[in-house]
């Protein structure tokens, strides 16, 4: 016959193991060392539409139609300058570079990819990506933030656009683009 042992009670020294043990296993560095941080940012598109400059351009779309911003299924490429303020001289942010596709088949929505490439003192070299469908022609547009570069990297968050003038004779147009981002 087995002798009954006593049952085992974890003492004091082995609580103290185990939590320790536990601790390490939880402790990832990287982590510590670079808590997620939100960045918010208010900038300005400069968007010249037609003339020698523009910095917005359609270059595909569906063959006999024209190719508009409400036309379903164009494509437009877009580079276009971000500043600190309204005023297209004031300092420079970066530049928004992608694609506009027209994806709703009434042409009420947009779906875009560009990228926030800065190249200001602050993010010099960073990017954010931005992608979604929105409602092209409202007062807000809202897009996603899926992802970043160097100081934004695992970034996610969410932009506003609003077009704060629009000049329709020079067809150049200054939109604010406010980002709320979390990365680290
Ligand atoms: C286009 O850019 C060039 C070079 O920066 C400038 O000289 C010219 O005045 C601009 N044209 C228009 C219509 O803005
Ligand atoms: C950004 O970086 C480039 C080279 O990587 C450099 O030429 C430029 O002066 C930098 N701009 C600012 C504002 O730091
Ligand atoms: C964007 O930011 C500006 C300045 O803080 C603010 O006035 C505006 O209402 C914001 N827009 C949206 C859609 O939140």
């Amino acid at each position: 016959m087995a002798p009954i042992s006593a049952p085992k009670t974890l003492t004091f020294p082995r609580l103290f193991l185990l939590f320790t043990i536990s601790i390490l296993m939880h402790y990832h560095p990287s982590e510590a060392t670079h808590p997620p941080q939100t960045t918010e940012m208010v900038l300005y598109f400069q968007d010249f539409a037609t003339g020698p400059n523009a910095t917005l351009l359609p270059v595909a779309g569906i063959a006999g139609k024209l190719w508009t911003f409400s036309q379903f299924g164009t494509v437009f490429v877009t580079d276009d300058f971000i500043t600190e303020t309204p005023d297209p001289d004031s300092p420079l942010v970066g530049r928004g570079q992608g694609v506009y596709v027209t994806s709703a088949l009434d042409g009420s929505s947009t779906h875009v990819a560009f990228s926030i490439v800065f190249a200001n003192r602050a993010y010099n070299g960073s990017t954010l990506q931005i992608q979604g469908t929105g409602k092209q022609f409202e007062a807000v547009r809202e897009y996603s933030v899926v992802g970043g570069t160097r100081k934004f990297r695992f970034a996610q968050g969410y932009t506003t656009f609003e077009t704060v003038s629009a000049d329709v004779r020079r067809g150049y147009s200054v939109i604010r683009c406010n980002v709320t981002v979390r990365s680290g």
